[in-house]
């Protein structure tokens, strides 16, 4: 898609805006473009991008600073208890993390229980996330690369999987632009699916029939941030489960108190040969 002057304009606006910085380039030059054919003037689609992009990053679900965030993450250390606690606090800065907490020493069991063994896995959206690799550990050897568009949550991720993580990485990456490069064993796109139909109607179905892995797992959340039943849940997961009968992937759903998690396999992979990624990852 070629971008015109008004669009341009508007990219480097929203590039500039503070609260906007640390998001990846693709997605404001997606979001824009996309906004314009239905914007009749500047600043309508101006108004319409940043709106857009106010649900895409989705700040108001981070509870704590990310400056004091950086500093927990520095004295993540000493023993393992110790470490898991300081993960905790992290994690729970974040709505989605802090709402999987009670569920945490299950997920993980639960998800590979239902997907088997992996060498690689792709976490999409992670925000915070790379923050449960302990308790992936609990689950998989597997190596773990994480995926934001949002460079601060990049960041963080990177500084504590450095030194203690040596075999797993955050990348800066928009995952709805090119996501057959993403070609883990498993791809996890939890909690994240409906902001991405709702960013563009139909961008979750294609991410997962376009994502290089062979098996996809995505989740929705079963309560609202105000603690009701979330109305699309099952509306999205009906289609995604017609979506893959059409095309003959198997799906299985594990259900856990606080998320709905779906496996989809669109094709055979390393399932069922538990352990052969041998030795234990960091
Ligand atoms: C609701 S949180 C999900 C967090 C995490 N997956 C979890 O379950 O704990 C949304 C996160 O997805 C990221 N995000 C949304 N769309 C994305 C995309 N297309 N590519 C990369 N990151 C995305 C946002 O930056 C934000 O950090």
């Amino acid at each position: 898609m070629s971008t015109d002057v008004r669009e341009q304009a508007i990219i480097q606006r929203l590039r500039a805006a503070p609260k906007y910085r640390g998001v990846h380039v693709d997605t404001i030059v997606d979001i824009v473009q996309r906004e314009s054919p239905k914007a009749s003037s500047t600043a309508e689609l101006e108004r319409r991008a940043r709106l857009k992009l106010h649900k895409v990053v989705a700040g108001y679900l981070l509870t704590r600073r990310i400056t004091y965030l950086a500093r927990s993450t520095a004295e993540a250390d000493g023993s393992e208890a110790a470490r898991r606690e300081r993960c905790r606090e992290v994690l729970g800065a974040h709505f989605s993390t802090a709402e999987r907490l009670p569920d945490l020493e299950a997920f993980y069991p639960a998800v590979f229980g239902a997907v088997g063994e992996a060498g690689t896995v792709a976490d999409l959206a992670c925000a915070l996330n790379p923050f449960s690799l302990p308790w992936l550990r609990d689950a998989t050897n597997a190596e773990y690369a994480g995926y934001d568009l949002n460079l601060a949550y990049v960041e963080l991720g990177r500084q504590f999987l450095a030194d203690r993580y040596p075999r797993c990485s955050v990348h800066h990456r928009d995952v709805l632009v090119c996501p057959g490069a993403i070609t883990a064993d498993i791809a996890l796109v939890l909690k994240t699916y409906h902001n991405m139909e709702d960013r563009r109607p139909g961008a979750g179905l294609r991410l997962v029939a376009e994502l290089g892995s062979p098996v996809v797992v995505v989740s929705f959340p079963t309560r609202t941030m105000t603690g009701r039943p979330v109305p699309f849940t099952w509306r999205l997961l009906s289609a995604l489960s017609d979506f893959a009968a059409e095309r003959g992937w198997p799906v299985d759903r594990v259900e856990l108190p606080t998320e709905l998690v779906v496996v989809i396999r669109k094709a055979p992979t390393l399932t069922g040969q538990k352990g052969s990624t041998s030795g234990a990852a960091a």
